[in-house]
């Protein structure tokens, strides 16, 4: 008995092995040597765009709407103010624009320069120090909105080889860079819910923006760059660089 189970089990990891995983429609390869490359690439993402929204768990990739943020922290120095958020969603990161795009598939080097046009954030925060010499702590939900970032993507990838010899992309690192311009938070029920006080906190964080923006920027830049890299790698690294980028 346990002898066949283990025969069965070897003899289906060979055949999952020896087939290999067919490449997808929503995949859309590019030509090793297509002097078009850049293009073509910028193509295959939008092409991809849908699944980035919804995802493809037969593939494993998951959606990156909404984009889990698990903790920020912004303090405003000077008036020792601490804002956390927990639990944070973003939606909206599955639209980012493509303005430029370098490949250099000699170094497997790849660079981005990308629009953020909207990400809209909720979740739950923490706040505790004083704005405007009032005293305030307290928590609740808050929603959020930042517009018009812009960033640069800096991706490195390399070769690993599979069971059978054959090569595979691997996206090593993934370095991503935003700059947001413009935003604003809400957070409600300050002052257990205190309409005028909560009003006037509200703009005197918004008025100062940029600050804490500042100090949430790179937290932000380490989520998105974790899920796109995650992202990326469940979409390249079944596949075989042959099939991906195949030479002719
Ligand atoms: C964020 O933007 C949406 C619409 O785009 C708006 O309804 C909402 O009030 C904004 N929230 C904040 C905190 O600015």
């Amino acid at each position: 008995m346990a002898k066949g189970v283990t025969l069965v089990l070897a003899l289906s990891a060979i055949v999952s092995r020896t087939v290999a995983l067919e490449l997808p429609d929503f995949i859309k390869v590019c030509k090793r040597n297509d002097p078009e490359i850049e293009s073509c690439i910028k193509d295959s993402v939008e092409f991809l765009r849908p699944k980035l929204m919804t995802g493809v768990p037969e593939y494993s990739i998951p959606s990156l709407e909404p984009l889990l943020l698990k903790e920020l922290v912004a303090a405003e120095g000077s008036n020792g103010l601490r804002i956390t958020a927990k639990d944070v969603k973003a939606f909206g990161a599955s639209n980012f624009i493509i303005q430029k795009i370098r490949v250099d598939l000699d170094t497997l080097r790849f660079a981005l320069d990308i629009l953020l046009p909207h990400l809209y954030i909720e979740g739950l925060y923490e706040i505790d120090g004083r704005v405007l010499l009032l005293p305030i702590r307290g928590n609740g939900p808050m929603t959020g909105n930042m517009t018009d970032a812009t960033g640069s993507v800096k991706i490195q990838a390399d070769f690993f080889k599979d069971e059978l010899g054959e090569s595979h992309l691997i996206l090593s690192e993934f370095r991503m860079r935003i700059n947001i311009r413009k935003g604003s938070l809400n957070l409600e029920n300050l002052f257990g819910g205190d309409p005028t006080l909560g009003t006037v906190v509200n703009n005197a964080i918004n008025s100062n923006f940029d600050s804490f923006i500042k100090e949430l920027q790179p937290l932000i830049e380490k989520a998105l760059s974790t899920a796109f890299q995650d992202f990326g790698n469940n979409i390249v690294r079944p596949f075989t660089y042959d099939q991906l980028f195949p030479e002719k």
